[in-house]
């Protein structure tokens, strides 16, 4: 049996820095609220000419050095991204042009903040069925592009930044198994709601922005991302007690407490970035997983369980050997 393996990460945060202090030049907050209500300390945000491919560019040459591997070997780019460089061509094609990979597949996957494990459950199944053997996931986003900047329930949460990993394949997980749900029934809840076919003149006029129900997000992203940990062990056989790791979408310090408190898993067994990324969307699980391998937090054989949640509702989770 053929399983995909994670033999490199790499990441890339914009340089400018917005703390708390600076948004409270902006909007009516505080930095006691954002950090009591979010953990947020400070973010990342895209310089005026940086777009989502350039900081998806730089996070995948340092994955695809982190590998060992070259431009050239990579037979597969997916891209989980909502904040795309241009509606078509797929931030993925325009990745795929910078690095010169002529021919394979390169294609978005547009899942939100769930956006990298949805691109990672689709590139293991290409690395299994042998239709790849050198992918390059990437989670991307500039969300910066999409916040209303006067809205202090959402502009204080979010940041940019990108985060990659190169799959290959080997005879032992690996991957051991991928998990995915969507229930589009509360898309009305956490949503950009504008678009190319509908609102778009709105779009035209520059008021395409991140809208969310604070509250009952907050309540079904815990649900969600504790529910989905007990079902990505049980089709391991596996108990919390095995996880070296936990990598949960970055997204709120109280959300992932309450994963923790629910699950009865401490926190020093959690990779958190939050304070210092805000939510990058899709970036944030790689992210993060990529600063834990590279301050040796996360160590080859570790059993690492990566999961994310998003609008949509969508969410979804591996669990990995590294
Ligand atoms: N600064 C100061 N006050 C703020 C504020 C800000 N940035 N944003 C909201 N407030 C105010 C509200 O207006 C409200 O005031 P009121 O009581 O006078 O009406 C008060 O703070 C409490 O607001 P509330 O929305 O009840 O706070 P909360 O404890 O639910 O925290 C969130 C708000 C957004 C931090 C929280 O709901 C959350 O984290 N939700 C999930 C968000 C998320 O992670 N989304 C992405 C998932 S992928």
């Amino acid at each position: 049996m053929l399983f995909s393996r994670i033999t490199g990460t790499g990441g890339y945060l914009p340089e400018r820095v917005m703390t708390n202090a600076e948004l409270e030049t902006m909007v009516d907050t505080s930095d006691a609220w954002i950090t009591a209500r979010s953990g947020i300390k400070e973010r990342r945000i895209a310089a005026e000419d940086e777009y989502t491919c350039d900081l998806a560019e730089k996070a995948s040459l340092k994955a695809i050095q982190a590998a060992g591997k070259t431009c050239d070997e990579i037979d597969l780019i997916v891209v989980a991204t909502s904040t795309p460089d241009v509606v078509f061509p797929s931030t993925a094609c325009l990745l795929q042009e910078r690095l010169g990979v002529i021919g394979p597949p390169a294609f978005d996957v547009q899942a939100v903040c769930a956006g990298f494990l949805f691109a990672v459950d689709v590139a293991d199944k290409f690395i299994r069925t042998q239709s790849a053997k050198c992918a390059l996931v990437v989670g991307a986003e500039t969300f910066s592009r999409i916040l209303d900047w006067s809205d202090r329930q959402t502009c204080v949460l979010f940041g940019d930044g990108a985060g990659a990993v190169i799959l290959e394949p080997g005879d032992e997980p690996g991957i051991l198994s991928t998990h995915l749900h969507s229930d589009g029934r509360f898309k009305d809840l956490l949503c950009v709601p504008t678009g190319v076919s509908r609102n778009y003149q709105k779009l035209q006029d520059g008021g395409a922005y991140v809208t969310m129900e604070g509250g009952e997000v907050f309540r079904w992203a815990v649900t969600a991302m504790s529910d989905i940990v007990k079902e990505t062990l049980n089709a391991n056989s596996m108990t919390l007690d095995q996880v070296d790791w936990l990598v949960p979408h970055q997204a709120n310090s109280r959300i992932i407490s309450a994963i923790g408190k629910r699950l009865g898993l401490s926190e020093s067994k959690v990779i958190i970035t939050v304070e210092k990324h805000g939510n990058t969307s899709a970036a944030s699980v790689p992210l993060a997983l990529d600063e834990g391998v590279r301050d040796s937090r996360i160590k080859p054989g570790n059993f690492v369980l990566i999961e994310g949640f998003g609008g949509g509702f969508t969410w979804g989770s591996a669990m990995i050997k590294m």
